[in-house]
């Protein structure tokens, strides 16, 4: 199989850094398009050079929106990632620069220069891709794939409004414009992400056998292996490297439904859900393919070789 050219917008976060490592072991990187999400653009910005660092690679970073489209996010994420979003660790500045085209222009300029041949991987809140719509609605007809780690399709969130997950709830209207705007996308929920979960010791095993790689991740992984320790997540949960491995390979889904997907814009409760018709009720056109199961040995594989274990 040709390794897959990927386009990475994340807000890095430990499981967007899973996924950043395995993309690079796994495929080529154009470039990474960075939101706020998990924590501040300032963080997540830096946490991505941070990896290009450690990578040694001259994958070009674009910094993206400080804030969601509409409205101010009513939370982030520094509880499970930590307050600079990879664990609190105190990694020096990094050497790498960002670049100063903004996130929104790279991602129209890369899909431009390469019509049809870069996997979108959304990795975090969806502005950078909503506004590029905006700005040129004609995005979807220029990549090869869309796969977004989003959304809990049957209401099993992770957030304070219970049915949302944190990508979707952080911006609902950009995940709106995005779903609105792609016939066709992969879709790599929160409920998914809890059904692949690996085991603490083997995980361990994993960190133990692989090289500098494993050394960063099995540091800033702390943090969140004991916040989902203390919210009753069993194991090693990893939602952007699930949704990563879907994108780098999608022979390895083993069950998935083609559903349409809208998202809740307001709900006193509900604002950021990912509304599902699961029977087909609206007649509108099914445009995400919902991820259910994948296999969990060979995303395993994937996950082990990123962090150079070669056992
Ligand atoms: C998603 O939210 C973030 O905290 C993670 O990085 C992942 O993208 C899971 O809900
Ligand atoms: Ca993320």
């Amino acid at each position: 199989m040709s390794r897959a050219q990927l386009l990475i917008d994340t807000d890095p976060g430990v499981d967007d850094a899973l996924a950043i490592l395995m993309a690079h072991a796994h495929a080529d990187i154009a470039g990474l398009s960075i939101a706020a999400g998990n924590v501040g653009l300032g963080h997540t910005v830096r946490n991505a050079l941070t990896l290009v660092d450690l990578l040694g690679t001259s994958v070009p970073v674009f910094a993206g929106c400080a804030t969601p489209l509409v409205r101010a996010a009513s939370e982030d994420a520094a509880l499970v990632h930590g307050q600079d979003g990879f664990g609190d660790i105190g990694f020096p500045e990094p050497v790498s620069r960002a670049h100063h085209e903004a996130a929104a222009l790279a991602l129209l300029r890369l899909t431009r220069e390469r019509p049809g041949e870069l996997t979108l991987v959304a990795l975090g809140p969806l502005t950078n891709l909503a506004l590029a719509l905006r700005l040129d609605p004609d995005l979807p007809g220029r990549v090869a794939r869309l796969v977004i780690m989003g959304g809990a399709v049957t209401g099993h969130g992770n957030t304070g409004n219970v049915p949302a997950e944190f990508n979707i709830g952080f911006d609902p209207e950009a995940a709106h414009v995005v779903f609105e705007a792609f016939a066709a996308f992969d879709l790599v929920d929160w409920e998914a992400t809890l059904r692949h979960g690996f085991a603490d010791a083997q995980f361990d095993d994993w960190l133990a056998a692989g090289d500098q790689r494993a050394a960063f991740f099995a540091k800033i992984v702390g943090a969140a292996r004991r916040y989902n320790a203390e919210h009753d997540r069993v194991g090693v949960v990893a939602a952007d490297a699930l949704a990563m491995a879907v994108a780098l390979d999608p022979s390895i889904v083993t069950r998935s439904e083609t559903r349409a997907v809208a998202i809740e814009l307001d709900g006193r409760l509900t604002r950021g859900a990912t509304v599902v018709d699961w029977a087909g009720r609206l007649g509108r056109p099914a445009q995400a393919n919902i991820v259910l199961d994948v296999d969990q040995d060979r995303f395993a594989a994937m996950v082990r070789r990123a962090l150079g274990d070669a056992r």
